[in-house]
């Protein structure tokens, strides 16, 4: 916390007044059907982006980030938010989602960002860099927004401003997480309800492999999803169940899109089921219901790679883990692990080693914790 105090000074020669806090996310179960009308299972993680704030009184919005410090002091004028094809473009989208919801800033600020989230490894880098600025911005104007609104903010710039037609969970999870929890939200009405993950350790593994073709395969992904839709003549895929899609999937001409299809509509029970067994204790079978949905994303929705199946091949293998799927958009980043507790070191160490022997690289691996979602730590504000 002095660190990034200090930083701000030095970047800025003046203290900061808020220092908040959003972590990343890992989602256990529940991939794509987010932007279909379904259920997603995520929880928040012990990492995430730190933010060091100050308001200005000129109308300027300035951005530093730890993490991008080859570009320097990133400065946009309130009156001209346009994009500048950084990472400063984030936080901007969110300062004028803010405004598209209806909330005025009474003036500029200056931003400080640090992160301990690895970068494009679909752990939500983005969404806790648009939670953590909506959390700024909320304490430093005193906007009267929820933490809800805030993910929605962030939901929306993304998909307005930086092109990515990404769905609400991950900003969700960022801004409405809770310790030791994983939350089930139905992505159609955003009702939500936690769950405890109880005696389960969770680890992720991060293949290495960065997800540079997400954004666009990912909004390819949706485009094939409608198509299914129209086909369906639904409102969203994920108000049928399983076999109402088997009794009309022939209507979807298209292989590749009633492949799609299948994997959503499939996912989205297993999501609610998932949760179902957590609920009960049923650890074996939330990894059976993991275990089915890697596979379903590796062949119907097919969004994996041969490092992310060898990795939940792997794990699947190894003692005491009751699932293992790849967590995510896909095309790379981590896979998601839930194993009996206590076994934390010793999964790492195996799955670290058939990793090297089969890729020569050793992937980074992280045993995580369900944590609260975005909040303010400090807020120093002179009024
Ligand atoms: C990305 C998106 C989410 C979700 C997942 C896939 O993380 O940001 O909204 O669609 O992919 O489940």
């Amino acid at each position: 916390m002095n660190n990034i105090k200090e930083a701000f000074l030095s970047i800025y020669q003046r203290p900061p007044e808020v220092i908040c806090f959003a972590p990343g996310r890992v989602n256990l179960i529940g991939e794509h059907t987010d932007y279909n009308g379904g259920h997603v299972f995520p929880c928040a993680v012990d990492m995430g982006i730190t933010c060091a704030a100050s308001p200005r009184r000129d109308r300027v919005f300035r951005f530093y980030s730890q993490n991008f410090i080859d570009d320097g002091i990133r400065e946009y004028r309130a009156v001209n938010l346009a994009r500048q094809g950084c990472w400063a473009d984030y936080p901007v989208g969110v300062i004028r989602a803010f405004a598209a919801f209806g909330y005025l800033l009474a003036d500029g600020a200056d931003f400080y960002f640090c992160g301990d989230l690895p970068d494009g490894a679909g752990l939500s880098s983005s969404a806790a860099l648009e939670v953590a600025t909506g959390t700024a911005l909320k304490a430093l104007f005193d906007v009267p927004v929820t933490p809800q609104e805030i993910a929605a903010i962030g939901q929306f710039a993304e998909n307005r401003f930086i092109g990515v037609k990404c769905g609400i969970m991950d900003q969700f999870a960022s801004a409405m997480g809770r310790r030791g929890c994983a939350v089930l939200l139905n992505s159609a009405t955003l009702k939500y309800e936690y769950a405890p993950i109880g005696d389960a350790a969770t680890v992720i593994v991060n293949s290495g492999v960065k997800h540079s073709l997400a954004s666009s395969a990912y909004n390819l992904r949706r485009q094939e999803c409608k198509t299914a839709l129209s086909a369906l003549g639904a409102h969203t895929l994920c108000e049928l169940t399983p076999d109402e899609f088997e009794e009309n999937k022939n209507k979807i001409t298209d292989p590749i899109c009633r492949k799609r299809a299948r994997h959503v509509i499939y996912e989205n029970k297993r999501a609610i089921d998932a949760a179902s067994a957590l609920k009960s204790g049923d650890l074996a079978l939330f990894g059976r219901l993991m275990n089915l949905s890697h596979a379903s994303l590796r062949d119907d929705y097919e969004v994996s790679c041969a490092e992310l199946d060898f990795l939940a091949d792997s794990a699947q293998s190894i003692d005491g883990v009751y699932g293992s799927r790849m967590t995510g958009g896909g095309f790379g980043g981590c896979t998601v692990t839930l194993l009996k507790r206590g076994g934390e070191e010793s999964f790492i160490e195996k799955i670290k080693t058939a990793y090297r022997d089969r890729f020569g690289t050793t992937p980074e691996a992280y045993a995580v914790t369900a944590a609260d979602g975005a909040a303010v730590v400090e807020n120093v504000r002179q009024k």
